[in-house]
């Protein structure tokens, strides 16, 4: 078993992230034991595909480190880096540029809802995103890719990519590339904004109250929820009762997701009571989740040198686990490399 993912180190790490991808990178890591690695990394040439500050993704790169050694990710158990120390990433994307497609980067619904109608206006680097997301997963000979919903289009397109690479250069026997597979949650795939039911929390939101922090004090994430955007009727005490209430059913599924129950013993837990009781509640529960997290995050981030020590450990060994698939597409393609 080969886990690997990735999270882009902008803005701060949030509720979405946590629930979605961070809780299974580190369920993951401690299921592993002997039966395989788990590699963990910060996306940042990811990041300049869209309009970024240096100075703020250098601060962001360590801040979002120290965010997921604070929720569990174990840089002595699992391999944690950053893509721009390990040039791999970005050879290895420049060779499967000659595999991937146009119209299939042309699908690729994060490229049209990020690009909008100013296509002409976007960076290269954000239309051939997905082919540096294929390359992570790619030169690691990735099985398994804990991801949230919104990367699963990305990953089919990896496994395309990783297809058609094989098939073309390499023999049926003796294939350069591992299929990998997304695995997503499915009681939190898609945690929606607090303020909007129908749009994913994301850090790119510009309300701060549409989603929850990791950073966030007791009091603003009681706030928060406080202020989320619900519905005058009670809780209904079945599912059903849910369709057509984006917001109210977002927040059982925070619950459900939080407290590792389905969200049907929510609706036993909860049905017929107004938000008025149910959002405390709520806030309660983030808040007691998050606390020990945070408080780790403050801590970790006292020492910057532990951080970028932490960061080139892992290159090192990111560094030396992509070495032989590298070598392997370079020749396989009939690249002369020294
Ligand atoms: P990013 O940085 O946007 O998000 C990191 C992870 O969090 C998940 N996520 C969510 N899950 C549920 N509900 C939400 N509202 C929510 N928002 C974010 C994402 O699905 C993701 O798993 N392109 C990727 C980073 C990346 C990557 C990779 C991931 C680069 N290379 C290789 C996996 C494998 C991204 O921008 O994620």
């Amino acid at each position: 078993m080969q886990v690997v993912s990735g999270i882009q180190p902008t803005g701060n790490l949030h509720l979405g992230n946590y629930l979605g991808a961070i809780r299974n990178w580190v369920r993951m890591q401690d299921d592993i034991g002997e039966n395989g690695e788990c590699l963990f990394f910060l996306a940042d040439l990811h990041a300049i595909s869209l309009p970024h500050d240096p100075v703020q993704l250098k601060q962001s790169t360590l801040e979002m480190t120290a965010a997921l050694v604070a929720c569990g990710v174990d840089p002595s158990r699992s391999v944690l880096f950053n893509q721009a120390q390990v040039p791999a990433h970005a050879e290895m994307q420049w060779l499967l540029n000659g595999t991937a497609r146009m119209g299939w980067l042309n699908r690729m619904t994060q490229w049209k809802d990020k690009s909008g109608k100013n296509r002409e206006g976007q960076s290269i680097a954000l239309f051939t995103y997905p082919v540096l997301q294929a390359a992570d997963v790619l030169l690691y000979q990735a099985t398994h890719v804990p991801v949230g919903d919104d990367q699963k289009q990305h990953l089919e397109l990896a496994r395309d990519i990783a297809q058609k690479f094989n098939t073309d250069f390499a023999s049926e026997d003796a294939p350069v590339f591992t299929l990998p597979d997304p695995y997503i949650p499915p009681e939190a795939a898609r945690i929606m904004s607090l303020r909007d039911g129908t749009a994913k929390m994301s850090k790119s939101d510009p309300s701060d109250l549409s989603r929850i922090n990791l950073t966030d004090d007791a009091d603003t994430i009681m706030k928060k929820v406080k202020k989320a955007k619900t519905d005058p009727e009670p809780l209904p005490s079945e599912l059903e009762g849910l369709e057509d209430r984006a917001e109210a059913l977002n927040l059982v599924s925070i619950f459900a997701s939080l407290a590792g129950i389905s969200k049907e013993q929510v609706l036993v837990d909860y049905g017929g009571q107004g938000f008025g009781a149910f959002k405390p509640a709520l806030g309660e529960l983030l808040t007691e989740s998050f606390a020990p997290v945070t408080a780790r995050f403050r801590e970790l981030m006292q020492d910057r040198e532990a951080l970028d020590a932490i960061l080139a450990k892992g290159a090192a060994k990111a560094r030396e686990r992509s070495a032989p698939t590298l070598k392997a597409a370079y020749e396989a393609l009939g690249l002369v490399r020294g």
